[in-house]
């Protein structure tokens, strides 16, 4: 079976600045693909080359076997997207808004509404449906996109930032609608920025960094290979050379400003010794994440 999206080394320029640098990447039917990586990286501009909105500067790219530059408007017509920013149309309510999208795939009046009406009431709009858009919360605008882009029951879905200012129960929704979706087949493409997130859901992710990409591959393995199982984390009083005791139990050290994070498969042997040595310092064992891997790769500082 052929990929659902195929790309050789995608490019996207804008004017000096590339946005997207020289990128591959295979995403399979069924798969939950996630994109990670600071702000800037160039995450919702990849996901705007493969939706067709946004045309690729240089390099080959194919989704659902069509090449993206000849065939945009066929590719278009079989995926869903959940964008970034809110673009709903103010002059329309909740329910207009569904039901004039649904004419861009020429679904028929009567079935866009029973579809739009399915789909409110499974992102818990229905009380909603006449409201205008400007009298909605930040949340429930961002669950009506994500009914938006399932109103043409996509092949391939497109989700930028899905959960972003979500409650903890819309963001539950969401994820099970998103593995619902996976079961039937559908295809996922997700960018978040919440690890946990990617950590449930993806099957596989990248994470991104200046248009390239850093490391790819499935959650498990990325911890494993980048931090191994676990971390203990110190609280580092100054001066009392802890960091380089730490550098000799053969983990990987790093610090933020006031932490030392110890990354190795052995952190519990570790931090016996660690306790018989420094008895009155603060240390913890925990699993790790792909928080982890992300901030060890990307660096625990605020980026500009
Ligand atoms: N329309 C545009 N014109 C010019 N530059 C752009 C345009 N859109 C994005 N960029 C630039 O391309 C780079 C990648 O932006 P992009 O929106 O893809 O990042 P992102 O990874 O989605 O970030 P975020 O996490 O903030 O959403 C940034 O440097 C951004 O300033
Ligand atoms: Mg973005």
């Amino acid at each position: 079976m052929p990929a659902v999206v195929s790309a050789r080394g995608l490019v996207k320029k804008y004017g000096d600045l590339v946005a997207v640098d020289h990128i591959d990447l295979q995403i399979e039917k069924g798969e939950v693909f996630g994109f990670l990586g600071p702000n800037g990286a160039g995450k919702s501009t990849t996901m705007h080359i493969i939706q067709g909105t946004s045309p690729l500067t240089a390099g080959r790219l194919e989704v659902l076997g069509m090449d993206i530059t000849a065939r945009a408007k066929e590719v278009k017509a079989l995926i869903g997207v959940a964008p970034q920013e809110n673009n709903l149309d103010p002059d329309f309510t909740v329910l207009r808004n569904l039901t004039s999208y649904a004419r861009y795939f020429s679904i028929p009046p009567a079935q866009a509404k029973k579809r739009a009406l399915e789909l409110l009431d499974m992102m818990q709009l229905t009380e909603k449906k006449d409201t205008e858009i400007e009298q909605l919360s930040g949340g429930m605008k961002r669950r009506l996109i994500m009914a938006r882009a399932l109103i043409n029951d996509p092949q391939l879905l497109i989700l930028d930032e899905p959960t972003t200012g979500l409650d903890p129960q819309a963001r539950h929704l969401i994820w099970e609608k998103i593995r619902d979706l996976q079961k039937r087949g559908t295809t996922i493409i997700l960018a978040t920025h919440y690890m946990d997130e990617a950590e449930q859901l993806c099957d596989r992710l990248v994470i991104m960094e200046k248009g390239k990409f850093l490391l790819e591959g499935t959650p498990r393995a990325l911890i494993e290979e980048q931090v191994g199982s676990c971390v203990m984390e110190v609280i580092d009083p100054p001066g009392q050379g802890i960091e380089d005791y730490l550098a000799t139990t053969g983990g990987q050290v790093e610090r933020s400003a006031d932490r030392i994070y110890l990354y190795s498969r052995q952190c519990q042997v570790i931090q016996s010794e660690f306790r018989g040595r420094f008895p009155d310092v603060y240390s913890t064992v925990r699993p790790s994440t792909l928080e982890d891997v992300y901030l060890k790769l990307t660096g625990r500082r605020l980026r500009d």
